[in-house]
C-alpha cells in the first residue's frame, strides 16, 4: 500500500507509541477492565485525538488516510484504545466541526482537538439499536433550557468522557416527526440530572468502558443544542458515515495483529517433525488471512481518498466496515485455529483478538445494517470509486 512520506511518518509514530505505551499493558487492562485515562491524555499530547480537525481549531488537519493508518496501528496493539480514538475523532468532534456554532467550537472542539477533553457519542437506547430513529429520550423546553429525560445505552467511553453528543427527541408525543423529531445536544457530566448507570461486562474490548447513561430531567442550556432543532438524526447518520471508516481501520488492526501472531507461531511451532508453516493446511489459512486483510484495506484507503476529494462515503464506508469487520472475525477465528489449544487460552494474544473482533460486526451499525445501507445506495448513488 503506497503511503506519502507524511502518512508513513504518522504510521511510524503511532506504531512506536503503541509498542511502547499500549501493547505491553493491553492484556492487563483487558483482565482488569480498566483503561488508564493517562493513556488517553498521552494520545491527546501526540495529536491522535485531533487528527481530522483543522489547525484553526487546534487539530492536526490531516487527511483521512493518515488518521486511518494511525488508528490501525493503535488497534493492532489494543482495540480498546482504538475505539476511544475512533469515536472521539469520528463522531463528537466531527459533529461539532460540521454543525457546531463558533462558540461551541471554541468551548468544546478546540480542547477536544488538543485531547484535553474526551468525547463520546450517545444515540442508542435499550429499545432503539439498529432502529435508531425509534429512540425515546425526550427533551422539552423549559425557559431558556432543555430538560432531558431518558436512558441511553452502549455509550463507549461514557464514564470517562467530558463531552457527550446526545441525540434526543424534541418533537412532542402528539406530533411525532420520526427521524425529523430528533435533535443533538452537547452534554457534559457536570449537568444536574446526569447519571452514569450500569457498566457493561463485555466479551471483548473489556478495557473500554461501555455504560448506560440516565438523564433525570437533566437541565441542558439552549446554547448546547447542536445546529438546527430536528436535524440531530441526520447529523448522527452523516457522522456515522465517517465513524464506520474508523471501525473498519480498528477491525484491520485487530486482523493484522492476528495474522502477525500466526505467522510467528507457525514458524516456531513444530509438529510431525517440522514447523507447521510447512503444512499446506496452514499455508492456505495464512494466505487467505493476508488476502482478506489486503482487500479490505485497499477498499478502505480508496474510500478515504474519495472522502478527501469531497465525495460521499455512505456506500463505500459501509462496504469498508462490512468487509473489514467480517475479515477481522474470520482472520481471528483462523488464528485461534492455527494456535490450536494455545489459541484458546490467555497466554497468547489471539484469544483476546478473537474476542475483540466480534464487536466490529455489531457497533456503529451491525453487518446487517451495513448491507441495508449498501443495497439502498446501489440504487441511489452507485458510482465507481
Ligand atoms: N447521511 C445523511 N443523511 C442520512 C443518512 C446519511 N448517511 N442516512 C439517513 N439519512 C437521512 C435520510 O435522508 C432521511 O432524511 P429525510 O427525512 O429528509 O428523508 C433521514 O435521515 C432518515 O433516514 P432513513 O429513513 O433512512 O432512516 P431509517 O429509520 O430507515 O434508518 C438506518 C436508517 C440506516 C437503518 C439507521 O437507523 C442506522 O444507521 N441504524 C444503525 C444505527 C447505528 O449505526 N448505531 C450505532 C450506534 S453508535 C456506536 O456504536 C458508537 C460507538 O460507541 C462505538
Amino acid at each position: 500500500m503506497h503511503l506519502t512520506d507524511t502518512q508513513a511518518e504518522i504510521k511510524e509514530l503511532a506504531r512506536n507509541f503503541a509498542a511502547a505505551e499500549i501493547a505491553p499493558h493491553a492484556a492487563q487492562w483487558d483482565r482488569e477492565e480498566c483503561f488508564p485515562i493517562d493513556v488517553a491524555r498521552r494520545m491527546g499530547e501526540l495529536g491522535f485525538l485531533g487528527m481530522l480537525i483543522p489547525e484553526e481549531y487546534d487539530g492536526l488537519g490531516l487527511d483521512t488516510t493518515s488518521y486511518l493508518v494511525a488508528l490501525e496501528e493503535i488497534a493492532a496493539a489494543d482495540a480498546s484504545a482504538a475505539v476511544l480514538m475512533s469515536v472521539h475523532n469520528s463522531l463528537p468532534t466531527q459533529m461539532l466541526l460540521h454543525f457546531g456554532s463558533e462558540a461551541q467550537k471554541e468551548q468544546y472542539l478546540k480542547p477536544m482537538a488538543r485531547g484535553e477533553l474526551i468525547g463520546a457519542f450517545s444515540l442508542s437506547e435499550p429499545d432503539a439499536g439498529s432502529d435508531a430513529s425509534a429512540l425515546r429520550c425526550q427533551a422539552v423546553r423549559d425557559g431558556g433550557d432543555w430538560l432531558l429525560t431518558g436512558t441511553k445505552s452502549w455509550v463507549t467511553s461514557g464514564s470517562l468522557a467530558d463531552v457527550i453528543m446526545v441525540m434526543a427527541r424534541t418533537d412532542t408525543p402528539d406530533a411525532r416527526r420520526g427521524s425529523r423529531g430528533i435533535s443533538a445536544f452537547i452534554v457534559t457530566p457536570d449537568l444536574s440530572g446526569f447519571h452514569v448507570g450500569k457498566k457493561e461486562e463485555k466479551m471483548g474490548l473489556r478495557a473500554s468502558p461501555t455504560v448506560q447513561l440516565t438523564f433525570d430531567g437533566m437541565r441542558v442550556p439552549d446554547a448546547n443544542l447542536l445546529g438546527e432543532e430536528g436535524q440531530g438524526f441526520v447529523y448522527a447518520m452523516r457522522s456515522l458515515d465517517n465513524g464506520r471508516l474508523g471501525i473498519a481501520a480498528q477491525a484491520l488492526g485487530i486482523a493484522r495483529a492476528a495474522l502477525d501472531a500466526s505467522l510467528g507461531y507457525a514458524e516456531e511451532r513444530k509438529q510431525f517433525g517440522k514447523p507447521i508453516r510447512e503444512f499446506e493446511a496452514i499455508q492456505f489459512k495464512l494466505a487467505d488471512m493476508g488476502a482478506r486483510i489486503a482487500a479490505a484495506r485497499a477498499l478502505l484507503h480508496a474510500t478515504a481518498a474519495s472522502k478527501d476529494r469531497g465525495e460521499s462515503t455512505t456506500l463505500y464506508g459501509s462496504m469498508s466496515k462490512l468487509l473489514a469487520s467480517e475479515a477481522a472475525m474470520w482472520v481471528t477465528t483462523q488464528a485461534v485455529q492455527i494456535f490450536g489449544g494455545y489459541g484458546y487460552i490467555k497466554d497468547y494474544p489471539v484469544e483476546k483478538l478473537f474476542r475483540d473482533a466480534k464487536v466490529t460486526e455489531i457497533y456503529e451499525g451491525t453487518s446487517e445494517i451495513q448491507r441495508i445501507v449498501i443495497a439502498r445506495e446501489l440504487y441511489n448513488s452507485y458510482h465507481s470509486i
